[in-house]
């Protein structure tokens, strides 16, 4: 398997950075050869066809999915890069998992009605460095993509 993570976070060394390194870690464990790119809403996005399958993620920040992930599924050529393509989703968030599902995961799931999701996990700020967690959701995204 050939895995970029896509990923945005306001901040640098944040939970994010270090829970998409841990998700990294663990994928490449299995065999699967992994990078990760952090968003622009401008950026080329053309890069992702060299990938089998393009794992998400961002903090919420105010609501909303951070802006530049977000940003990039609107206005960018993501989207033309991810058809046909296996995705899998995470989001770091303090909301209960409940209203994280329901107000959170759909903003980026409006935007991937024609892909398969192999995966999708909200973290909770203490799940970010657990590697029981961490390692459940890549289980199930190698799981997923082997089926
Ligand atoms: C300014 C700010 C706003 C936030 N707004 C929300 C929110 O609306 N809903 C939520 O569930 N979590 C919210 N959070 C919690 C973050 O999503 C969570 O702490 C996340 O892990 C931060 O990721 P980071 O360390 O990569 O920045 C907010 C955090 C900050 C700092």
């Amino acid at each position: 398997m050939r895995a970029i993570i896509l990923f945005d976070s306001k901040t640098t060394g944040g939970s994010t950075d270090k829970l998409i390194d841990s998700i990294g870690l663990e994928l490449a464990k299995t065999g699967a050869y992994v990078e990760k790119a952090r968003c622009k809403t401008t950026g080329d996005y053309s890069f992702v066809k060299d990938f089998d399958v393009v794992i998400m993620g961002a903090p919420i920040y105010y609501l909303l999915v951070s802006s530049q992930l977000l940003g990039a599924l609107v206005q960018s050529n993501l989207k033309q890069y991810l058809a046909g393509k296996k995705v899998a989703l995470f989001l770091t968030c303090g909301s209960p998992e409940l209203m994280a599902n329901l107000l959170y995961l759909p903003q980026l799931k409006m935007n991937l009605v024609n892909n398969t999701i192999l995966a999708e996990r909200i973290f909770a700020p203490d799940q970010t460095s657990d590697p029981t967690v961490i390692a459940q959701y890549v289980h199930e995204l190698n799981a997923a993509y082997k089926k």
